[in-house]
């Protein structure tokens, strides 16, 4: 039951989730192909490069990664430009005993960098794993200009015990904070002991509790960050985002995975007699994304894949943004959930978990809690105790046996903010943009996935509690589908970087000019980076009071703006010739570019009448999602059809198609002539759009016909870049590689 249960209800939401159709689904889907021929990515091959972690250097105009044996800076306003690499292999003579050992000369016995921080103006501090010897070093950023072949010579490395894993494939993360590296790491050459340590400074190393399974058990640390606390610098916390096997876990004897938050205090130096050198304010709690099923059960999604804290004005309460999942492997399930800092503070701040003996069970500690409270920062503002050894043995005995919490951190609305279940896909990196919309701020969610895709997506408030969550776009940013493992943003450019096995890519947020030409297929599409500025979908700019303004969370009615400005709704209508003889099979494309917007064909009554009636799918004719399917052709097919497509409540026709249907037997014209005529119009109607404005007058072209019906998935939709067919208004639009913006 143990396994079942969970299972059965992940399948369940699975279809909950993703069964009810078109508004799960992203609204647009963009391959590779597409992303660069629109010039909106950039792409770095570095095949082979382990890439662990990417840094933006916003004034240095620089992004750094962290790879296997080398360390890369490339410019930040277009990472194809000049990039250079710093080789920093393991020792020989390491490797050598790294492959006695009997482990994998590419894999593992090679200098795998994991630490990448900025120091100070001059320089990063770097750590990579020295096959199994951990290595540190101070890089001068200067040494990247210092022409090619720049190496890191053995002399220049410090000892990085404590500070970088000697396992590659173990999950560590760190920070540099005022000059002192908090990492998260497993320490020792097995890989076992999994601590939280603090080096480099002046202070002494100080890590938490060793081989102790109620402080850490096979920690996979996420995120390290420091975050105030109050206006009092000695109040100060690092926190630290992980997860772990749980001991509190009912029934799961340590085997099962919970997703952590633990903070210590910056200022902690240890015990006096007890917990020397070791933190004597580590608290932690468990951090819950779940959902609720019909049966009040909770599914969980357990495994912490990212954070990003997202900073506002107060630098005392960033939103966290948590990337969690699953931890069956059966079924994939991802999730969004967004955590308050005041929640997390609660908890801390609340009763602590406590487990009389090995036979018992974690439970509420009931007792007397010593004074000061454990987890609280010695101050001399606000207490007598000048540092964490000036704390009673009873304050460090507690806070050696009490590091877990009672309570759970649950997320602001309880439930996840994005669930994506039985998809072929998990979630790995998160990336949030906070953007000034037009009606106000949303927070734009960038999501990559081990299948090299991103994600955008916004949460659009609603009346229902917890809102509705709107996938914008699904781009395919590496051709090869390898997952993403690192990202980063450069919010004053405006660039998304994301790296894989396959190399780095670099991809515009947003690109408006692709949603269309016409108001309503801006509005529509949503997007708080672009608004309709009377003319075209164009960038938002918050400090140009623009009249012409449309409305995000509109959700009703994202038209109402194109309505109040007087924009109109008209959607360009592309009209298409067709002759098929009798007997054979066509084929009526209508591609709508949104996921979200369905698609009802109809057919003119023919004769005088202007009336049409819905098509009715038949043996004959058969509706698919791109289009409409005649498997043999009956002259009564012949007759105008008409493409039209639903989203949001608005109606618009995307494609008319004029369908003639020839028999050899036919009175008047002999069935040849009928067909060339009838190809020649067809022809003349289903010139690539672009041709249009470029081949003045234009030959009749003789092989234009073979794209028909076939072409590229962008097209033939509502003015589409690329489309096919007769536009009612032609304005060639073809998008040039986008220009880095910015200064
Ligand atoms: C940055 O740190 C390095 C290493 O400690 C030091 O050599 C350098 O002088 C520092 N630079 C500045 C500008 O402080
Ligand atoms: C789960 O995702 C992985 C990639 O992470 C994929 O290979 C696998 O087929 C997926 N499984 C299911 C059941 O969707
Ligand atoms: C009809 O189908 C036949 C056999 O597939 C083909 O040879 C012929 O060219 C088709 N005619 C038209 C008008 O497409």
């Amino acid at each position: 039951m143990g396994v079942l249960g969970p299972l059965l209800l992940l399948v369940h939401l699975g279809m909950v989730l993703t069964g009810n159709g078109r508004p799960s689904q992203p609204r647009l889907r963009f391959s590779h192909a597409e992303l660069v021929k629109n010039g909106r990515l950039l792409t770095l091959p570095l095949p082979a490069g382990d890439l662990h972690s990417l840094l933006v250097d916003e004034d240095g105009r620089r992004l750094y990664a962290a790879m296997k044996d080398n360390l890369l800076a490339t410019s930040l306003d277009d990472i194809t430009q000049g990039p250079r690499k710093i080789y920093w292999p393991a020792s020989p003579d390491r490797i050598q005993e790294c492959l006695m050992a009997g482990k994998d000369p590419e894999t593992e016995c090679a200098n795998f960098l994991r630490v990448l921080q900025p120091y100070n103006h001059t320089h990063l501090y770097v750590c990579g794993t020295g096959a199994f010897n951990p290595r540190c070093a101070f890089i001068p950023t200067a040494v990247f200009f210092k022409g090619d072949r720049q190496a890191v010579s053995p002399g220049q490395t410090e000892c990085g015990k404590g500070k970088c894993p000697y396992e590659p494939h173990q999950r560590t993360a760190s920070a540099i904070i005022d000059g002192e590296l908090y990492a998260g790491i497993s320490s020792d050459f097995m890989g076992r002991d999994t601590a939280f340590f603090r080096s480099l400074g002046s202070r002494h190393v100080i890590r938490t509790e060793q081989y102790e399974s109620t402080w850490l058990q096979d920690a996979q640390f996420v995120k390290v960050a420091a975050i105030p606390e109050s206006d009092n610098p000695e109040d100060d916390k690092v926190y630290m985002f992980f997860t772990e096997r749980a001991q509190e876990a009912e029934g799961g004897a340590g085997k099962v995975l919970y997703s952590r938050v633990a903070r210590v205090c910056k200022n902690d130096i240890g015990g006096q007699r007890s917990l020397v050198n070791k933190w004597s304010t580590f608290q932690k709690a468990r951090l819950v994304c779940s959902i609720p099923g019909e049966d009040g059960i909770q599914t969980h999604f357990d495994q912490l894949q990212d954070i990003f804290l997202l900073h506002g004005k107060d630098k005392m309460s960033p939103l966290i943004y948590g990337l969690f999942a699953t931890t069956s492997n059966v079924l994939n399930g991802s999730a969004v959930c967004v955590y308050r800092m005041q929640d997390i503070i609660r908890t801390f701040k609340g009763r602590f978990s406590h487990k009389e003996g090995p036979q018992y069970k974690w439970a509420e500690f009931t007792g007397r809690v010593p004074y000061p409270r454990p987890g609280t920062c010695p101050s001399s503002t606000y207490g007598n105790h000048l540092s964490t050894r000036d704390y009673p043995d009873d304050v460090i005995f507690f806070s050696r046996t009490h590091p877990l919490m009672l309570e759970e951190v649950y997320p602001v609305g309880e439930r996840p903010l994005l669930v994506r279940v039985g998809v072929p896909y998990k979630f790995t990196c998160l990336g949030v943009d906070r953007v000034e919309a037009v009606d106000g701020q949303y927070d734009v969610l960038f999501v990559g996935t081990d299948s090299g895709e991103v994600l955008k997506s916004i949460h659009v408030p609603r009346e229902q509690p917890g809102g509705q969550e709107v996938i914008l776009e699904q781009l395919q940013v590496f051709k090869g589908k390898s997952p993403i493992s690192a990202m980063a943003m450069s919010k004053k450019r405006q660039w998304l970087f994301v790296g894989s096995s396959e190399g780095v890519a670099q991809l515009a947020l947003f690109q408006c000019e692709l949603y269309g030409q016409a108001c309503a297929e801006c509005c529509l599409a949503r997007d708080p980076y672009c608004t309709w500025d009377g003319h075209a979908c164009s960038p938002f700019v918050a400090t140009a009071r623009r009249r012409n303004a449309r409305q995000v969370g509109d959700a009703g009615d994202p038209l109402m703006q194109c309505v109040r400005q007087g924009a109109g709704l008209r959607v360009e209508t592309e009209e298409r010739v067709m002759v098929v003889a009798e007997g054979n099979g066509t084929y009526l494309e209508c591609l709508a570019k949104s996921q979200h917007a369905s698609v009802t064909w109809y057919r003119d009554a023919g004769g005088n009448s202007h009336e049409l009636y819905q098509v009715v799918p038949g043996e004959q004719l058969v509706t698919i999602d791109r289009g409409l399917l005649i498997r043999r052709a009956e002259l009564s097919h012949s007759g105008v059809y008409h493409c039209q497509l639903e989203e949001h409540g608005f109606h618009w026709t995307a494609v008319i198609v004029k369908l003639g249907v020839v028999s050899p037997s036919s009175a008047g014209l002999p069935f040849q002539d009928a067909l060339a005529l009838g190809q020649r119009c067809a022809e003349l109607s289903s010139r690539p759009y672009q041709d249009r404005g470029r081949k003045k007058g234009g030959d009749s072209g003789g092989q234009k016909q073979k794209n028909h019906g076939k072409g590229r998935g962008g097209g033939g939709g509502v003015g589409g870049v690329g489309g096919r067919g007769r536009k009612s208004r032609s304005k060639a639009h073809t998008p040039g590689p986008r220009l880095p913006r910015s200064a």
